[in-house]
């Protein structure tokens, strides 16, 4: 097993990654304060996993509340029934939320967990790779809004992240792949040696390679947590984690959420970026082919989808949380490894960017 730290003084934590961690009684014990907690899963993830999880809690009361498996769900409405749920059992400001599952369940037991009596304590257990490299660590929870996605939330750090690569066995393919596209992410921000490092081992990544996958889980986990501990509330070198997601959120919000994987959105997103920051000069023609040849490599879409319009682009994109100001801020790249948070292009820049990116 390898411990890594969230760095935030008194509310730092533990990120644990390893094979067998469900079943752990004490790893997970040890970071519940009360004698209460609330296990939060979808009909997904609970069959697979539940159990395990409520063993880890024995001499505790414990209780489970399940939702039905979906971005679409990821809504105010749902998250109704974790507030229920908490209400219903008397569980008081001492409780534990655990998310056990994928980003959606961590975002909205998360944000549960952050506005429930003004705050109760909250432990992560993700389920999927891109909760594993991403959405568990970091403190960002909420929901989406009809009108734009991730829009109602909170800042909520918790307890400890708990992330079992075993659980990776059930995941499917196209999940996977989805996670992979974060991974992909940390290279392009600020690491080339990492880039070049996936190249060579994409493959074993898909085959789902424990050894390669526990050292990108360990390097992604990091990069977030160095990320995340330089700048918590996203004042600045935090926005560099949003690199293809002004683009990817508004991919998701046109498809349909759930029709795109929010990591795919992301994949076509961070190909966008390349391709802006090569037609402004920025990136050479050899690091963008990279960068779209190692997304094809991880099974995403390199294309934004044909049904898109530069006019819905744009208009999705502005209600995106990046705009500070009234002015669209874009994260691009320098290089591999050299991205940037920038306002500093032209509207026509971004518009050829976008029907260059949108598929035949
Ligand atoms: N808070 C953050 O900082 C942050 C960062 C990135 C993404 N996100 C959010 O995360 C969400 C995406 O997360 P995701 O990709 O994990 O999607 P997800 O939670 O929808 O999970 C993907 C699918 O896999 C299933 N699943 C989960 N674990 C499984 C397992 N071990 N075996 C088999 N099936 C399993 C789920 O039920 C679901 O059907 C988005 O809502 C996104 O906005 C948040
Ligand atoms: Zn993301």
């Amino acid at each position: 097993m390898i411990t890594l730290t969230v760095d935030l003084g008194e509310r730092s934590y533990p990120i644990y990654i390893g094979n067998a961690l469900l079943g752990q009684t004490e790893l997970l014990k040890q970071h519940i304060p009360g004698n209460s907690a609330l296990i939060v899963s979808n009909e997904t993830v609970a069959p697979l996993y539940l159990e395990k999880t409520q063993s880890m809690l024995s001499g505790l009361r414990h209780e489970a509340v399940i939702l039905p498996d979906g971005e679409k769900y990821k809504n105010l409405e749902v998250l109704n029934q974790i507030y229920d749920s908490l209400l219903r059992n008397h569980f008081d400001r001492n409780t534990t939320v655990i998310a056990l599952g994928g980003g959606v369940v961590g975002d909205m037991a998360g944000f549960a967990a952050a506005s429930y009596q003004r705050g109760v304590h909250l432990i992560q257990i993700p389920t999927t790779l891109l909760s594993q490299v991403d959405s568990s660590v970091g403190g960002k929870t909420g929901v989406n809004h009809a009108l734009g996605k991730n829009m109602i939330g909170a800042f909520y750090q918790p307890r400890a992240v708990i992330a079992d690569i075993d659980t990776l066995d059930t995941l499917p393919d196209r999940e996977l792949s989805a996670g992979i596209a974060e991974i992909i992410k940390y290279g392009l921000i600020n690491n080339v040696e990492f880039f070049a490092w996936l190249e060579q081992n994409m493959q074993a990544l898909r085959e789902r390679d424990k050894a390669a996958l526990s050292y990108a889980i360990e390097f992604s986990c990091q990069a977030k947590a160095d990320i995340v501990a330089a700048d918590e509330r996203e004042s600045g070198k935090r926005a560099l984690l949003n690199l293809g997601h002004t683009f990817g959120h508004a991919i998701e919000n046109a498809m349909g959420y759930g029709e795109w994987l929010h990591g795919e959105a992301i994949g076509a997103g961070m190909c966008m970026a390349a391709i802006m920051s090569n037609q402004i000069g920025w990136m050479n023609d050899k690091e963008t082919q990279r960068t779209v040849d190692l997304i094809a490599q991880a099974g995403l879409p390199t294309r934004a989808p044909g049904s898109m319009t530069t006019e819905k682009f744009l208009k999705l994109m502005s209600v995106d949380k990046k705009v500070l100001d009234g002015v669209l801020r874009l994260v691009l790249m320098k290089g591999i490894g050299q991205a940037v948070v920038t306002s500093d292009y032209q509207a026509e820049d971004l518009n050829r960017a976008i029907e260059q990116a949108i598929a035949d």
